[in-house]
This record gives C-alpha cells, sequence and structure tokens, in this order.
C-alpha cells in the first residue's frame, strides 16, 4: 500500500483537486479494463466534488457510459428521503451526466436491513470479475466522522460480519443521521485500486491524526481498517483538519 497525503488551503481547492484525481482515475481504469468502477460517500465533505462532476466540464468529458456507481454505505431510507446518499449524488451530478441508469447500482434503502444487504450483496456480484463476489473498484470515495467512523464502519468491537462478508447492515447513531444502515467492508475496500479519504474542518483534527500517526487501534478509530492491499491510499484534507499531524 503506498500513502498520500496533500493539504489543502480551503475545501474548494480541496474538491478541484479530488475532482482531478476522479478524472485520472477515471482514465486509467477504462485504458485498463475499458470501465471504471467507483465507491462514493455521504456526508457533507464530497458534496464539492459532487457539484464540479455534474457541471461542464467533467459533466461531459468523463466517460460516464463506462462508469458503474455503486456507494460505500448507505443509510435505510427511501431514495428520495433527504438522508439518502442516493439522493445527494443524484441531485449533485448524476442527474445531469450521461451515465446509463443500468450503471447506477444503489442499495435499496426502502428494503428491511438484512433484505438491502442481499439485494446489494448480488448488485456487486453482477459486475464482479472472475467469479468473485464483489469488484475490485478502482476509486472508492471515502469520508471520515469526528469519531473516526468511515462507511458505515462504527467504534466498538468488530462485528463477525465484518470479516465474513463484503456487505453488512449496522445501525449507528451519528448526530441526526438515520440509524439503520448498509455498508460495504473493509475485505471490499482494501482490495480496490484506489481509497480517497476526503476530511476536512477542526472536528475531524483529531481523529485525523489519530487514524494516520496514532498506534494502531481499528476499533476505536474504525478508518484505519482500510489499507489497500495492493492499492493506493491518499488523504486529501484541509489545514484545519491536517492542525495536528506532526511533520514526519
Ligand atoms: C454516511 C457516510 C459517512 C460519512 C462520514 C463523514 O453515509 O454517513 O458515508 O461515513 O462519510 O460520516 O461525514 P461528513 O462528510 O458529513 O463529515
Amino acid at each position: 500500500m503506498s500513502l498520500t497525503i496533500k493539504t489543502f488551503s480551503d475545501k474548494d481547492n480541496l474538491s478541484k483537486a479530488a475532482a482531478d484525481l476522479f478524472a485520472a482515475c477515471a482514465e486509467k481504469a477504462i485504458v485498463a479494463n475499458g470501465r471504471f468502477l467507483i465507491t462514493l460517500s455521504g456526508g457533507g465533505t464530497p458534496q464539492g466534488l459532487f457539484n464540479l462532476l455534474g457541471q461542464p466540464p467533467l459533466a461531459s468529458s468523463l466517460p460516464w457510459a463506462q462508469t458503474h456507481v455503486f456507494w460505500g454505505d448507505e443509510r435505510l431510507v427511501p431514495p428520495d428521503a433527504a438522508g439518502s446518499n442516493y439522493r445527494q449524488a443524484w441531485d449533485a451530478f448524476l442527474q445531469h451526466v450521461p451515465i446509463p441508469a443500468a450503471n447506477i447500482h444503489r442499495a435499496k434503502g426502502e428494503l428491511p436491513p438484512d433484505e438491502a444487504a442481499a439485494d446489494y450483496a448480488r448488485q456487486l456480484a453482477t459486475v464482479a470479475q472472475n467469479a468473485h463476489s464483489y469488484p475490485t473498484f478502482d476509486l472508492c470515495i471515502m469520508g471520515m466522522g469526528g469519531d473516526g467512523h468511515t462507511a458505515s464502519l462504527f467504534p466498538g468491537a468488530i462485528p463477525a460480519a465484518e470479516t465474513a462478508d463484503p456487505v453488512m447492515a449496522v445501525t449507528a447513531v451519528y448526530q441526526d443521521r438515520p440509524a439503520n444502515r448498509i455498508t460495504l467492508t473493509p475485505m471490499v475496500f482494501n482490495d480496490a485500486h484506489h481509497v480517497v479519504f476526503l476530511a476536512t474542518g477542526e472536528s475531524k483534527a483529531e481523529a485525523l491524526t489519530a487514524v494516520i500517526q496514532g498506534p494502531s487501534a481499528p476499533e476505536k478509530w474504525p478508518a484505519q481498517r482500510i489499507r489497500p492491499r495492493n492499492g493506493e491510499l491518499t488523504w486529501l484534507v484541509d489545514e484545519k483538519a491536517a492542525s495536528l499531524l506532526s511533520e514526519q
């Protein structure tokens, strides 16, 4: 695994860098495999990136016809609910780009947890290579909570399903967000070619420092569970989030 940390003065510059990285990953994936497989996160941090993807020039210049969109996690609410990660991405960019509907693989938040997880696992398998149960994603865009959670992998004892299955149902309270969720597990993220975390603001500083520079404590800081086996790990952070990192 190779680790890169890039610090930006503000969210706008960070979002532009994330969009450049998205475009570069897309080009590389299309050349290598003829398609671009991605996972998105929810939360506020990727909103600037999503907005850029939905506007010129990227709304028309990216290889949308060959892009397959999944989500790293989804809240179990209907797809038109304000808390839906699918809806956030749809509103910001998916509705504005020429991506085939069949390439949008949303987790069905309207279903009961076990059914939503089973359905999502089936969708993953439809794009998996070599009879695997999940694909090797080209790019996973992740966020991180102030408590160190990422996707819907929360602090605490690691559930058995997290190491056994590519998708699991989770219940966790964080801020005022929907508590019932489904999430991809580290086995999927850690198989990806490139995992990119976006983190901004002072509220992320403690977790960012613990995750990157602290001792190994994956139960306390779930973002530490994400370590692509053969891929790249990149953190795009702003100065506030990076304020407690020590020079290394
Ligand atoms: C979700 C997420 C989650 C998110 C973090 C950070 O669905 O809630 O995917 O893991 O990325 O909570 O959220 P913010 O970007 O809003 O801080």
